[in-house]
């Protein structure tokens, strides 16, 4: 089996050869035999070569894939304007580098990037832990995937996913912040002490404007957006901004939750995004002692929402915190690992959710 330790020193071994260009390197995945892995700090004029070193030297240790991803942002804001035009992710065809006056190259639809609205009647049923996984188990499958914690009042994103760090700015540009191979974005990034947000009405929409224009997001395939609670003006803001983007309703399994939900849902389609489907989550407890399922939310609640809805119950996500540790390397409180029997259930969703965008 390949251990992320191994690939951390043969990623360690190819850095140290490029002495001229003081690489460094994060992010470092490894699932089955899949690596991925940010490299920081190298030029433009050096990424083939180095990405060349880095693919030779994993695959000899039995990397079956290596994703990997340029970043540039350990040059300080002063050192910027010498590095204009690095920064973006290598590839052929860049879709960011324009200035924050330009309309979101990320919005054109000939990015490519398709984006997934997560979506609830209330909050508290799940809307960010079902965000966070599923952007992840995307991840896991070897996407480039985006968050954008757009529940503005109670943005939960980073703490979720044991983000700690803030995003540098490169180039008056924000860099999201990269954990479990997913770039994330959240206002919570952007606000002292938790204290709390004020804004109305328009700067919401304002707000969600400027994490498309004024973020360096890389090259993504999806852009996973997790909405406040409800069917306020952030949900018309992101038909206005993005009608491209399609919907996920997240309910638990209660009827009186799915009812509440079929209100979120009836704006979807009242704005023209078409739902995906519907997430129901805590939809049962498997108990410790038999082994059965114990449904205490009641039952039936997702499966009526998919109906009333038109659409298909994508998953049932089971009550229970993942088991993670603070001391483990890349604890987070709310990922479930790949291999746990929630993490599994994420990557089946995630499945679910490909082939249905892209049938
Ligand atoms: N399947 C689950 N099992 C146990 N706890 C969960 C589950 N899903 C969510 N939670 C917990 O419930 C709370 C609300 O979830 P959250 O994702 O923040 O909801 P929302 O974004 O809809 O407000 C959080 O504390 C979260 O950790
Ligand atoms: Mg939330």
């Amino acid at each position: 089996m390949l251990t992320r330790e191994q690939a951390m020193e043969a990623v360690r071994s190819v850095t140290a050869q490029y002495t001229a260009e003081q690489l460094s390197f994060r992010d470092v995945m490894v699932k089955d035999r899949q690596v991925s892995l940010t490299v920081l700090g190298a030029s433009a004029a050096a990424q083939p070569a180095v990405e060349a070193s880095l693919r030779e030297a994993l695959a000899r240790i039995g990397a079956e894939t290596v994703r990997c991803r340029f970043r540039d942002e350990s040059a300080p804001p002063a050192a910027a304007a010498a590095s204009a035009g690095a920064g973006k992710a290598g590839g052929p065809a860049p879709v960011q580098g324009h200035g924050a006056g330009l309309a979101s190259p990320l919005l054109d639809p000939r990015s490519g990037v398709q984006f997934i609205a997560v979506a609830s009647g209330k909050g508290g049923v799940g809307k960010s832990t079902v965000t966070v996984n599923l952007a992840v188990a995307l991840a896991r499958k070897g996407k480039r995937v985006g968050i954008i914690d757009a529940d503005i009042y109670g943005f939960s994103v980073p703490d979720m996913m044991g983000i700690e760090e803030r995003p540098n700015v490169v180039n008056e540009r924000v860099i999201p912040i990269e954990k479990f191979g997913v770039q994330v974005m959240s206002m919570g990034f952007f606000v002292e002490d938790n204290s709390p947000i004020v804004w109305r009405g328009p700067m919401l929409g304002k707000m969600l404007r400027n994490f498309f224009q004024e973020i360096e997001w890389g090259e993504l395939d999806y852009l996973l957006l997790d909405l406040p609670p409800g069917t306020g003006d952030v949900a018309l803001d992101v038909h206005q901004i993005i009608p491209q983007s399609k919907e996920i309703i997240v309910t638990t399994p209660h009827a009186t939750a799915a009812f509440v939900a079929a209100r979120a849902g009836a704006m979807a389609i009242k704005t023209e995004h078409e739902i995906i489907g519907v997430v129901e989550n805590m939809s049962y407890y498997v108990s410790t002692s038999t082994g059965e399922k114990e449904y205490v939310f009641g039952r039936g609640g997702g499966a009526r929402l998919a109906e009333t809805l038109h659409a298909e119950l994508l998953a049932q996500i089971p009550l229970g915190a993942p088991d993670n540790h603070p001391s483990e390397p890349d604890f987070s409180p709310s990922v479930y690992k790949a291999e746990s029997e929630t993490g599994k259930l994420y990557l089946e969703l995630a499945d679910r959710v490909l082939s249905k965008l892209n049938p």
